[in-house]
């Protein structure tokens, strides 16, 4: 190898020529320009600035330059470089913002559409506490019993000893079912069928079929003595829908008749059922009342399952649930009055039984801390599903 050249010209390496660094810069730029995506750019920027881009080999062409060359042509690449790398730079911006205003339109997500594409039903509590209540009678050997919706009139009343001048059967608390071609005009249109104000018929409608007293004769065959049965159902009374009342509501009704039972047998009954549906150890009270259709007749009061009975006489401690009283009127009782017996077919002087029946909304209320009765008749399944699934 020869002695260095001092005159080398830079000139003369032509990937040093300034016409050609300018050339390298501007096919650089052009093709960041033509560049459609971040994915094009990337290409052109391996091309252009990548380790066999022109600008790069000419930058290694440098070190072979004498030192009064090198000088020159660093300055002159340094300067192509840089530009390239600010241009790459600026289109990379660019791109970048475009991508994520088109990701922002493309990904969009419309919040006004539903979310919960097959929404779950949900079974109405009112659904699953009759069930529950079934299943703590079967359990102890009862059967359950059904009644329709419009009863006779005879059925929800003088069977059960409620005479046509009891105050039930006045217009203002019973639906009455007009008969056909009737014009609703005065009682004497009656059909002489109501929608039940209670469940307390089917206990009629049961003594009746197990005596073989029903209208028609047919009766149930072989079944007669003992009665257990529980009847939970739809009832319906003419009251407005407001936080405490409904004109579609549910009851539950007990029946049992047999030989030599007594009023220790309905507490001993009613304290289990209280147990099943409020916790173990709550307590019942039997406070005397009327029926007709019992006697004697009893108010069943629950011990308040909240303070169970701590808040009475303590003003520190009031409860909410109870008022302070200690105690919760949960439904209606006694022992069936002789009179429904023999209306139904009974011997009186053989049999006795005990009935219970209570309102289910009510249970539910009380169960469930359930302030408003509008939540429960209103159908929105958010209520309902608070209560979970029990199958
Ligand atoms: N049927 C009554 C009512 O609707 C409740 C009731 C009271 C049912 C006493 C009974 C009973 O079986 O023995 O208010």
């Amino acid at each position: 190898m020869s002695a260095p050249n001092s005159e080398y010209d830079p000139v003369e390496v032509s990937s040093l020529h300034p016409d050609e660094v300018a050339r390298m810069v501007s096919d650089a730029l052009s093709a960041f320009e033509a560049a459609r995506d971040l994915d094009e750019l990337k290409q052109a920027r391996l091309a252009h600035t990548g380790d066999r881009a022109p600008l790069t080999l000419a930058n290694r062409e440098i070190g072979a330059l004498p030192p009064q060359a090198r000088k020159d042509a660093g300055r002159r690449v340094g300067a192509a470089r840089r530009e390239v790398g600010e241009a790459l730079a600026r289109r990379q911006a660019v791109l970048e913002a475009e991508r994520d205003e088109r990701v922002l339109v493309d990904e969009a997500v419309d919040v006004t559409l539903p979310w919960d594409r097959a929404p779950r039903g949900a079974r109405h509590p009112l659904t699953t506490i009759q069930e529950r209540v079934a299943d703590v009678f079967v359990a102890m050997g009862w059967e359950v019993a059904e009644g329709p919706e419009v009863e006779a009139e005879w059925l929800n009343f003088d069977a059960l000893n409620i005479g046509p001048d009891h105050p039930a059967r006045t217009m203002q608390d019973t639906f009455f079912v007009a008969a056909e071609g009737a014009d609703g005009a005065d009682g004497a249109d009656d059909s002489g069928l109501v929608l039940r104000t209670h469940t307390s018929p089917v206990q009629a409608r049961t003594m009746l079929a197990r005596t073989r007293q029903t209208a028609d004769g047919s009766g149930e065959p072989g079944r007669g003595m003992p009665i257990y049965v529980i009847c939970p159902g739809r009832t319906f009374r003419t009251d407005e829908l407001d936080a405490t009342h409904t004109p579609v509501f549910s009851q539950v009704e007990g029946l049992a008749v047999d030989e030599g039972l007594t009023m220790a047998h309905l507490k001993g009954t009613l304290d289990h059922f209280a147990s099943s549906m409020f916790g173990a150890g709550i307590t019942t009270r039997l406070r005397p009342s009327y029926f007709p259709f019992t006697e004697p007749s009893a108010e069943m009061d629950l011990q308040c399952f909240v303070c169970r009975g701590a808040s009475v006489g303590d003003p520190e401690r009031p409860c909410r649930t109870c008022g302070s009283e200690g105690w919760i009127e949960w439904g209606g009782c006694g022992m069936v009055n002789p009179r429904v017996l023999v209306a139904c077919g009974v011997d009186p002087e053989r049999y006795t039984g005990f009935a219970f029946g209570m309102g289910l909304e009510r249970t539910l209320m009380f169960r469930h801390g359930i302030e408003d009765m509008h939540d429960m008749v209103e159908g929105d399944v958010r209520f309902a599903t608070a209560f979970g699934m029990e199958v």
